[in-house]
């Protein structure tokens, strides 16, 4: 029985899951995303065109390739329209290739507003949630109130619906100053949910054991990424779902020893967006330099992305509670232009020398340990084989394969699917 790979970011985020899996999905009959929803963004480029998705996997522009979202994913009926919609141009038989869990939780508007009240009466500890939701839905989820895709075809469903939405107008009007006009907003969720009432919904759990059996490959798409998981990023500043390797299993419906490769997904250096500890930040020239050569800004929010320099302590932890088996290191070619490149090998804190995430993380000081390895210093973006490239990139992939003790198969010179590079072992 085949085994379904997993590719997750190792660091906060937008590591560049959506480009990779892309480039994987030829090798996969199915594609699946396991958690989040529409906080993620992910990118792919490829015939000139750039294309953002949210919920959908990105290997809906392959032809021979099924899409799954699975049980472990929430639902915005409204942003899932305009994504579908954004498909239009390109001729895709939403239909047949994409498939939709029965037990996905759906994101009500009055969700989006629970996440704007709780961030406003947060006030400067905000967590910097992407207001799309998400954490009032999977709250529900677990506090069993949630209502699922598999409901709206129930004859009840607009009253399951009105008696949650009370609920939560109840929570709301706990918050002061905080104003919303539901009516306005309910016409596009209604909406939404007839159009996912035409597409193809399945008890996805079945669905990939079957096809497992029957010899298919299944490629996870982690969304978010391990410092931001629930239960092992930077708490509190997380997304609210299980990003790591584990929540594979429990958002798809495969059991722990179905797992296959692990491939754990990294920038040559950092972002964050959001709140939150983040021990490598720049806040000088050089992340500023890092944000405009990467153009790093959100995919989801457009909000500018925090950036710094690589830091293993955290590779390292992520790649520990993933079980990473390869890497790929992404946007090598945004170090283009530094003639030193620095590395994060441990922290300080309060004179102690550590190589691991503190507990109290947010509330100490952490003070970076560096190396600084040699830049390569030219134009890495055409680059076509890894042989080709600069001794100092395969110098800086050996130093990071040396510390991580997991090999770099992948190197990524630009976000066009071609500009991807195989480092063979
Ligand atoms: P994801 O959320 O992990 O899928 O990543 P995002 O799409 O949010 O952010 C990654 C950004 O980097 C996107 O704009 C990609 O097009 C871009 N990108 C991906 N790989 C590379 C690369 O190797 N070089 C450059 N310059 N950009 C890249
Ligand atoms: P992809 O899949 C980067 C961050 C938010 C915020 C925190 C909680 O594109 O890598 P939430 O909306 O989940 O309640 O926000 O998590 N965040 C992301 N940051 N990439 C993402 O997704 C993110 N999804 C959520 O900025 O700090
Ligand atoms: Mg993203």
């Amino acid at each position: 029985m085949n085994k379904v790979d997993v590719l997750l970011g190792l660091q906060w985020g937008d590591e560049g899951k959506g480009k990779i899996v892309d480039v994987l999905t030829p090798k996969y009959d199915i594609i699946a995303r396991f958690q989040g929803g529409p906080n993620a963004g992910h990118t792919l480029e490829f015939d000139g065109i750039k294309h953002v998705l949210h919920t959908i996997p990105s290997g809906i522009f392959r032809e021979d390739t099924l899409n799954v979202i699975g049980n472990g994913v929430v639902i915005d009926p409204v942003i899932f329209q305009r994504e579908i919609e954004k498909l239009a141009p390109f001729n895709i038989d939403v239909k047949s290739r994409l498939l939709i869990s029965n037990k996905a939780h759906l994101i009500l508007p009055t969700h989006r507003l629970l996440d704007a009240a709780s961030e406003q009466a947060k006030g400067k500890s905000k967590i910097g949630s992407t207001l799309k939701g998400i954490g009032p839905t999977y709250m529900d989820k677990t506090g069993r109130n949630g209502l699922r895709v598999g409901d709206i075809f129930t004859p009840n469903f607009k009253e399951k619906y009105d008696q949650l939405v009370e609920k939560h107008v109840g929570i709301l009007s706990h918050h002061d100053n905080f104003e919303y006009d539901l009516a306005e907003l309910e016409p596009a969720f209604f909406e939404g949910i007839e159009l996912l009432k035409s597409l193809t919904t399945i008890d996805s759990e079945h669905y990939l054991n079957n096809a497992l059996k029957e010899g298919k490959t299944i490629l996870a798409e982690g969304a978010q990424g391990t410092l931001l998981d629930i239960d092992f990023g930077s708490y509190p500043f997380v997304t609210s779902s299980n990003t790591i390797t584990a929540g594979t299993c429990t958002g798809l419906g495969v059991a722990p020893t179905r797992i296959g490769n692990v491939i754990g997904i990294f920038k040559a250096y950092c972002t964050r967006v959001g709140s939150g500890p983040f021990p490598t930040e720049l806040h000088d020239g050089i992340g500023e330099k890092i944000r405009k050569e990467g153009f790093e800004f959100g995919a989801t929010t457009g909000r500018p992305r925090r950036c710094g320099w690589i830091d293993l302590p955290s590779l390292k932890y992520a790649i520990m509670i993933n079980g990473a088996t390869e890497l790929s290191m992404m946007k090598s070619d945004v170090l283009d232009n530094f003639e030193t490149i620095k590395v994060c090998t441990h922290y300080e804190i309060e004179g102690k020398k550590i190589d691991y995430l503190p507990f109290d993380i947010k509330d100490v000081e952490v003070n970076p340990i560096y190396e600084e390895v040699k830049g390569w210093n030219c134009d890495l973006t055409k680059l076509t084989s890894f042989d080709d490239a600069p001794q100092e990139l395969k110098d800086y992939v050996a130093y990071l394969e040396k510390h991580l003790e997991v090999p770099i198969t992948t190197v990524s010179v630009g976000p066009d699917r071609t500009q991807t590079l195989t480092n063979k072992h």
